[in-house]
């Protein structure tokens, strides 16, 4: 099986991620500080994949470190997923994201030239768009994050371009937008679990659907939206897994740096969200409207053209799926906290 090294990958997408991998015939090895993830993460993601996935508890900071892993598991490509993700504390703590997200960049990418390896699928986000110029959004509108952590992704993005301007024939790059990741595994035991509370719209009503706390506060319903309530282009977390196999495999075909959208190319509303909800779970969800969040757009969805015509992908599953799916890891964590702590 053909090695691959997965930055952050006992994380949300990166866990799903190495499961696509080992379907499509790769060997996943996991560089991990374990941040913004849980040990028994790995455990379960091996039982899932049949075979036994491979942590290096490394910060990705950490040079030497890195140099070790690429001389032990001789990978020939990198999947780039590990870094900070939450915006406000971006903004509390710049230092922190750019440190994390930029500089662990660079030294993930100088072992990666030491090692002889050029091939790199990275983590970007719809966040790069900042306020949309156009709908839905192509991968050349215009680009103007606003916020830190946005920052590090576009600055991350350049300098994979100008790693690829200066040596073409080595630099093989996938810039990955992704627009809004939801949903679980749907044996129901991967999912996102991070060490500290969540703030996204998926883990918020999963956990006021179980009882854990008391109502959705839906940030505003004052928006040019179809019922007021903001839009998003929710996508699923194994359809993103497979794209990222999808983007690999075009690499390793065609070479070249390729931004891509990673979206469904459908926006729904929070509203909708909390009523498909209700469907899958059979419950009647408490939630009010609060004033808009600061620093949050209308309405914001893909065109995911560009993907779909160099990697063939493009996003099978629905919300119900995503929201079924999403439930059912929430009442598998809850039953089983010991699995998951
Ligand atoms: P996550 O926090 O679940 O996963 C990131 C993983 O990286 C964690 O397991 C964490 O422990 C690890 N990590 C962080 N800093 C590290 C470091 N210095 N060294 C080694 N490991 C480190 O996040 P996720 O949702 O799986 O996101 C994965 C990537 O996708 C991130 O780069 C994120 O910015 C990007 N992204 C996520 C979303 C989203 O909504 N989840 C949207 C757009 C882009
Ligand atoms: C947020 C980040 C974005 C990041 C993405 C994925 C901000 C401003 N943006 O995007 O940079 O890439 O997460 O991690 O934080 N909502 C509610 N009530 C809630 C939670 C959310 O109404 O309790 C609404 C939001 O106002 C928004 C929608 O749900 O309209 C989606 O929110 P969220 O899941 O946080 O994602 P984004 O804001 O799109």
């Amino acid at each position: 099986m053909i090695p691959v090294l997965v930055t952050g990958g006992a994380g949300y997408i990166g866990s799903h991620t190495c499961l696509s991998l080992v379907e499509a015939g790769y060997r996943p090895v996991v560089v991990d500080n374990l941040c913004n993830a849980k040990r028994s993460v790995m455990g379960r993601m091996s039982a899932l994949a049949g075979r036994e996935i491979r942590l290096h508890e490394v910060d990705i900071r950490d040079r030497r470190a890195l140099d070790r892993v690429f001389a032990d598991e001789q990978p020939v490509a990198v999947l780039h997923f590990a870094g900070l993700k939450a915006v406000g504390e971006s903004i509390a703590r710049p230092d922190l994201y750019y440190a994390n997200n930029v500089h662990g960049s660079l030294q993930l990418l100088g072992a990666m030239e030491a090692a002889g390896v050029g091939t790199i699928v990275f983590s970007s986000s719809a966040t790069v768009y900042g306020e949309p110029s156009e709908l839905p959004l192509t991968e050349s509108a215009r680009l103007g994050p606003t916020n830190p952590y946005g920052r590090t992704k576009l600055m991350v993005e350049e300098i994979l371009a100008d790693m690829h301007t200066a040596r073409p024939d080595f630099w093989r790059v996938a810039r990955l937008r992704y627009f809004n990741p939801a949903g679980a595994h749907t044996s129901g035991q991967l999912g996102e679990d991070p060490n500290d509370t969540p703030n996204n719209l998926v883990p918020y009503v999963c956990r006021v659907a179980a009882g854990l706390w008391p109502e959705i506060t839906v940030f505003g319903a004052d928006y040019p939206t179809q019922d007021g309530s903001g839009v998003r282009d929710f996508v699923h977390v194994c359809d993103l897994a497979d794209g990222h196999v999808a983007a690999l495999r075009a690499l390793e075909r065609d070479g070249g740096v390729r931004t891509l959208n990673l979206g469904t190319g459908r926006g729904n509303s929070v509203l909708e969200v909390i009523r498909q909800m209700e469907q899958e779970t059979g419950a009647r969800l408490p939630y009010r409207v609060g004033p808009r969040r600061s620093g949050d757009i209308a309405a914001c969805w893909a065109d995911p053209t560009a993907m779909r015509t160099l990697t063939g992908w493009q996003a099978h599953r629905g919300l119900d799926v995503m929201l079924r799916d999403a439930w059912r890891w929430q009442c598998w964590a809850r039953d089983n906290p010991t699995l998951t702590s």
